[in-house]
């Protein structure tokens, strides 16, 4: 079983598509698959879902997990896909955060609960919030690899520092072995040479996947018609390098 956290501070670098796409990707490979949604906007959720995530109570969230220590099989749900799993997230989720700050065993619920789970599945995918919070943190913590989105328009050499020093501070102090399987350039425009040149800066800091993700409005089309890009524009130049990019990742995890 391997753990990926699709993890990056910023708001809207491509984090909550990356994950979809990657749990569906993954998972039409014969692989079963959990796809756990830590953002308390709940998109991953809302395409994963018949139903809207707001129309879930919060005891059927991942809310119940990390607050009530909740038992995650009651709270695992089946979607229309087959072997294709979703813990769901709601708006309450946002008001976990403190109530973790203050607990001994705060930053360890999602791994604790995780445990008896874990052997079900082929493959875990979390998508994270935009914070480094606890949330993040805990995600962290129970992912064997990490990979960052990264949108050239919002590049920050702190931001990148932030994170990969977070992830080393986690490794030393818990004495975890998270591997960061790379950036991947989210929203790539071909037309500037911007894009370009950022991603060789970048790759002076941390290991940046050798394929990107342009920007297309097919994205915002397949959220909106709840389905991951494989299968609403399975031709779309962007449906195509989410599945170079799984591969690239599969092949990666592969060689670790
Ligand atoms: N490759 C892309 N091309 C165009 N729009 C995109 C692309 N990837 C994501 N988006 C859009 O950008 C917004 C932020 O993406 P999202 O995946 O939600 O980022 P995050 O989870 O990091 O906040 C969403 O409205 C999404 O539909
Ligand atoms: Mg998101």
């Amino acid at each position: 079983m391997t753990t990926i956290s699709v993890a990056n501070q910023k708001g809207g670098v491509g984090k909550t598509t990356t994950a979809i796409q990657l749990a569906y990707n993954i998972n039409q490979k014969d692989n079963r698959v959990l796809l756990i949604d830590l953002d308390s906007q709940a998109n991953a959720s809302s395409v994963f879902l018949d139903a809207s995530p707001n129309s879930l109570k919060t005891e059927e969230t991942v809310y119940a997990i990390l607050k009530d220590k909740e038992d995650p099989k009651r709270i695992i749900k089946k979607t229309k896909w087959e072997n294709l799993y979703l813990i769901p997230s709601s708006l309450a989720l946002s008001e976990v955060e403190p109530l973790l700050t203050g607990n001994v065993d705060g930053f360890f619920r999602l791994q604790d609960s995780l445990e008896d789970v874990r052997s079900e599945f082929d493959f875990i995918i979390i998508d994270n919030p935009p914070n480094l919070g606890m949330l993040t943190l805990n995600a962290l913590l129970c992912s064997d690899f990490v990979v960052i989105p990264l949108q050239a328009a919002k590049f920050s050499l702190d931001g990148i520092r932030t994170i990969l020093e977070t992830i080393e501070t986690l490794n030393k102090k818990f004495r975890t072995k998270i591997k960061i399987l790379g950036a991947l350039m989210t929203m790539y425009d071909d037309r500037t040479t911007i894009s370009k040149a950022m991603i060789e800066e970048m790759k002076k800091y941390l290991p940046v996947f050798d394929g990107y993700i342009s920007r297309s409005v097919v994205v915002e089309e397949s959220h909106l018609m709840k389905e991951p890009l494989s299968l609403y524009a399975p031709k779309s130049k962007v449906a195509l390098q989410y599945q170079t990019i799984t591969e690239i990742i599969l092949n990666g995890i592969q060689k670790r």
